[in-house]
């Protein structure tokens, strides 16, 4: 069997019996259950760096992400690991090395990830990132090699190298971390938080329901949020508000080093690509909001949800819900909230005729699994990003 197949079956395996394990609800309150600190609290500093991997599509706001992160001395980046998204793997690999390069850190190790989702058709956004996926501007062919080790696998044992220590940096589709989460039944509990681009509690940018790294691969999203390993959420409720401008263009070209140059041609034929398609708003920076809130969560405010992936809608495959006992508008007495984050269930959809008399209680009760972003400081994100790329 070669291992391009080998890969799919395992992927296959692992979905079926991920799935019936979420149906038979064998996933445990307690596999859910989490240490609620708040993001905040992970904050990591520059005499402790924190250990991070970074898995990545690149894309044009994947590699502004790579680059802030490698200019930021509170992230020891144990590996990048590119799969298959915004464009083919053919490209978000040698796109990951091209950051490497560009930002003097061949030292960083890329781990060639995942070519398709777990079960379904990759679907891609060169519509938005450009055939070449970073908007069409040109680099060098990488000189650097990518590890031995597939992604999935080098997740594992570099999680395990470091139990309780890794974030995971998650800025394309889930199919890596699903996979290395298969691989090894034990590795959930030793990653401490998983900050994550994707998801959005008000409408996609793929479909009207779904945002596009949960679209691509709905059943690998679905397995990492219900993990139990505790998630930060940062989707398009809030990157939408992080357009790239002309002005940060001008600032990025100005600074004289390799980092903010490449960044400036990068962000300049981003801009192009987005008129030419008849875009009226500037590109997104979704992908580096996620890196700034783990540097500063502070530029961000949160609010705690349990979060699951819909996979099934013939609308709405890849929606991020989010139930909270005070969503919306209810509002209730202080006793009364306080009963119903510990009692309200989980429901799902109401009963069929062909049925139950009662809507399927998808969860006992309430339990955070996530914190969501609900709002950004735009101008103290930008500063931060660009201060860092145009930094000597
Ligand atoms: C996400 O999808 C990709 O196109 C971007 O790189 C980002 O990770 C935004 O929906
Ligand atoms: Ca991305």
């Amino acid at each position: 069997m070669d291992s391009d197949r080998k890969f799919a079956l395992t992927r296959r395996q692992f979905v079926t019996s991920s799935a019936a394990a979420v149906v038979a609800g064998s996933l445990s309150p307690a596999a859910l259950a989490h240490d609620q600190t708040p993001a905040a609290a992970d904050r990591p500093t520059s005499s402790s760096p924190s250990r991070v991997i970074i898995d990545t599509d690149p894309g044009v706001d994947d590699a502004f992400a790579l680059l802030l992160a490698m200019r930021s001395t509170e992230l020891k980046i144990e590996g990048i690991t590119p799969v298959a998204g915004n464009v083919p793997l053919e490209l978000t690999l040698p796109n990951a090395l091209r950051m490497v390069e560009i930002a003097g850190r061949t030292d960083i190790p890329v781990a060639a990830g995942a070519k398709t989702p777990l079960t379904r058709r990759l679907v891609t956004a060169a519509y938005v990132h450009g055939e070449n996926g970073l908007g069409g501007a040109e680099f060098p062919e990488p000189k650097t090699k990518p590890v031995s080790e597939p992604a999935p696998e080098f997740i594992r044992t570099t999680v395990r190298k470091h139990p309780g220590e890794i974030t995971l940096i998650t800025i394309g589709p889930l199919t890596n971390v699903a996979m290395a989460l298969d691989l090894d039944p034990d590795l959930h509990g030793m990653i401490p938080r998983i900050v994550m681009m994707g998801g959005s509690l008000a409408g996609g940018n793929i479909t009207p329901a779904a945002e596009f790294n949960i679209y691509v691969d709905p059943e690998a999203a679905r397995i990492v949020f219900q993990s139990g390993i505790p998630i930060t959420m940062v989707g398009l409720d809030v990157t939408r508000k992080t357009g790239l401008t002309d002005a940060h263009v001008r600032r990025l070209e100005s600074a004289q080093n390799p980092v903010s140059q490449a960044a400036a041609n990068i962000a300049h034929h981003a801009i192009q690509h987005y008129r030419e398609a008849g875009f009226l708003v500037d590109p997104n920076m979704h992908d580096s909001l996620a890196v700034a809130a783990f540097l500063n969560p502070s530029l961000l405010k949160w609010k705690e949800y349990y979060v699951d992936v819909e996979t099934a809608g013939e609308l709405t495959a890849g929606e991020t819900l989010g139930y909270s006992p005070t969503a919306g508008d209810l509002r209730r007495s202080a006793e009364a909230e306080k009963k119903a984050a510990q009692s309200m269930t989980i429901r799902g959809s109401a009963p069929t005729l062909a049925t139950t008399k009662t809507s399927p209680v998808l969860r006992d009760h309430f339990v955070p699994n996530t914190n969501v972003a609900m709002e950004v400081d735009s101008a103290g994100f930008f500063e931060l990003l660009i201060g860092r790329l145009t930094a000597k």
